[in-house]
């Protein structure tokens, strides 16, 4: 039996009171369901204060992002070492808004991986197609390619440090959801894949999360799909209350 995780990504949202403010509400909602891991990810300059505000609480403070390189003239980014340096061992890789905005491709996202793995961090690897592709009937084939060219090179051993975020581009952050159903089939889906290009094992232990558009009112259904293994949330992350409601769901 799988565990379960809610992830919430705070994207670039929250300054250093609001970041305290928001775990401070998340504490006050303690105990949560067991069995579930609660993770947040604030943008950079706070994770070192989020560490210390959850602190005993459980809760898993997560970067959103890093660098591949180990160190050196990078303007901007920060790497793996920085983050393990102020106890966060976590990592997203390969967001949408990376992938569209920032222009991450799935060749980078792969070292990205690699290297966050190689410095024994946990990566949640995000993919998901744009809604042409489900159109167009491609968005199985295009979830397979992402996921094979972003776990290029990885080894069966280290599945375990990986969580794979399924999350539909046209699902984030516009209030419209995938269907429980869509969401259960694509799960199911990328656990295929998992087994075909690693074994039955792996496929059954490895931790598959959606994302898009999830709410306290939408929650228990998506997770309540035998391959989703609970959520990564955006917008409903930013307040405690439905954070709290979703991690419960
Ligand atoms: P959303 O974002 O919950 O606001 O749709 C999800 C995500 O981007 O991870």
């Amino acid at each position: 039996m799988r565990n379960r995780i809610v992830a919430g990504n705070w994207k670039m949202n929250n300054n250093a009171q609001q970041t305290q403010q928001l775990i401070d509400g998340l504490k006050a909602h303690q105990p949560y369901k067991e069995g579930v891991e609660v993770i947040i990810a604030p943008t950079y300059v706070n994770l070192q204060a989020a560490v210390v505000a959850t602190n005993g609480s459980g809760i898993v403070v997560s970067a959103q992002n890093m660098h591949q390189a180990d160190a050196g003239a990078y303007t901007g980014e920060i790497s793996a070492d920085m983050l393990k340096n102020i106890g966060i061992n976590t990592v997203i890789i390969g967001h949408s808004e990376r992938r569209a905005y920032f222009g991450e491709t799935d060749d980078l996202l792969a070292s990205k991986v690699a290297k966050a793995l190689a410095e024994g961090m946990r990566v949640i690897f995000c993919f998901g197609e744009e809604l042409s592709d489900r159109e167009a009937g491609n968005h199985f084939n295009l979830v397979t390619q992402q996921l094979s060219d972003g776990l290029n090179g990885v080894e069966e051993s280290q599945l375990t440090d990986i969580v794979l975020a399924y999350e539909p581009v046209w699902a984030i952050g516009t209030g419209v959801t995938a269907s429980p159903e869509q969401a259960q089939e694509m799960h199911e889906h990328i656990r295929s894949h998992i087994a075909e290009h690693f074994s039955d094992t792996a496929a059954a232990a490895m931790m598959i999360l959606y994302g898009g558009s999830v709410k306290p009112g939408n929650a228990a259904e998506i997770f309540g799909k035998p391959d989703v293994d609970g959520g990564l949330i955006g917008g409903a992350s930013l307040k405690a209350d439905d954070f709290a409601a979703i991690i419960n769901a």
